[in-house]
């Protein structure tokens, strides 16, 4: 029995109506009523925020905006112009559902978003270039790169493997189990790799920080979602043995490779070509 595919207000969330074994994870968990869908949770969204340092001159560009929870904290700043580039029509309608009419959120791919060159001073995005193919991941920093004005500074949240020098039959291994269970592909670097991607697409790095990956800690579920946002996910895992019997799967294959696993902030700035 599926607890029908609805955020409160906010409507039907994306692939809501397939069932919980197969849906991929991030949507499983927002139409269990999680808004919060990141490695690190919120905190490491407010350090991502802190270390971008969003000033009211700023043109803000986010890749995957998701439920637009990490753009409320960003237009919180004021910035000049907020633009949200979301591959799933259903979660940009969703994200446009809690920002102000101001903003826009397009449905785009982040690869290929046709907005301008140079046109943005900040660009960000949180848990999207862990699920990329290692060619995707590169065409969405080269477009980060050319949206960016010269110092333009990105932000990227995700997915880690620790340490740098795990091998690469464990890489692949965690790599795989999670696949299997979140139902996207998860290709999650190690920290020194994900540096040399945003180095190799033309960014200097400036800040890079690791955690510990919270997003099913009871602890940070409660920091994020709050109680009423804990009482409604209770609620309707309650009903949901598919969706429960899921969750369970993916905490887990989180937990049994929680060693290797963890969130990481990284900002960079374009760099000047001398
Ligand atoms: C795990 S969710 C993260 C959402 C949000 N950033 C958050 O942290 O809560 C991944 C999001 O990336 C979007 N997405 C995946 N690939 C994309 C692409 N190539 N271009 C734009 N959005 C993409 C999905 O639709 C989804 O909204």
């Amino acid at each position: 029995m599926t607890t029908g595919p609805h955020i409160d207000h906010l409507g039907p969330v994306p692939s809501g109506k397939g069932d919980a074994g197969r849906i991929p994870a991030h949507w499983l968990f927002a139409r269990l009523g999680k808004r919060v869908l990141r490695p690190g949770g919120m905190a490491a969204s407010v350090q991502m925020l802190r270390a971008l340092t969003i000033q009211p001159s700023d043109d803000v560009v986010e890749f995957a905006p998701g439920l637009g929870m990490t753009a409320r904290l960003a237009l919180a700043a004021l910035p000049a112009s907020y633009t949200g580039v979301e591959r799933d029509r259903q979660a940009a309608r969703l994200a446009r559902g809690v920002l102000p009419s101001s903003v826009r959120v397009i449905v785009r791919p982040a690869a290929d978003t046709g907005l301008e060159t140079g046109g943005a001073s900040v660009v960000f995005g949180e848990a999207l270039l862990s699920l990329q193919t290692p060619a995707a991941k590169a065409s969405i920093l080269a477009e980060a790169h050319r949206l960016l004005g010269e110092g333009g500074r990105l932000g990227i949240h995700e997915l880690a493997l620790v340490p740098d020098d795990l091998s690469e039959p464990v890489k692949q291994q965690v790599q795989r189990e999670l696949a299997a269970v979140l139902h996207v592909g998860a290709r999650p670097c190690t920290a020194l790799d994900w540096c040399r991607l945003l180095e190799s697409a033309g960014f200097e790095i400036h800040t890079k920080h690791t955690g510990a990956l919270r997003v099913l800690e009871a602890k940070c579920v409660l920091a994020d979602e709050g109680v009423t946002g804990v009482l409604r996910l209770a609620w309707n895992l309650s009903r949901d043995w598919e969706a429960r019997a899921r969750v369970a799967q993916i905490r887990r294959t989180l937990r049994r490779h929680r060693a290797h696993l963890a969130s990481i902030v990284i900002v960079a700035r374009k760099a000047t070509i001398a």
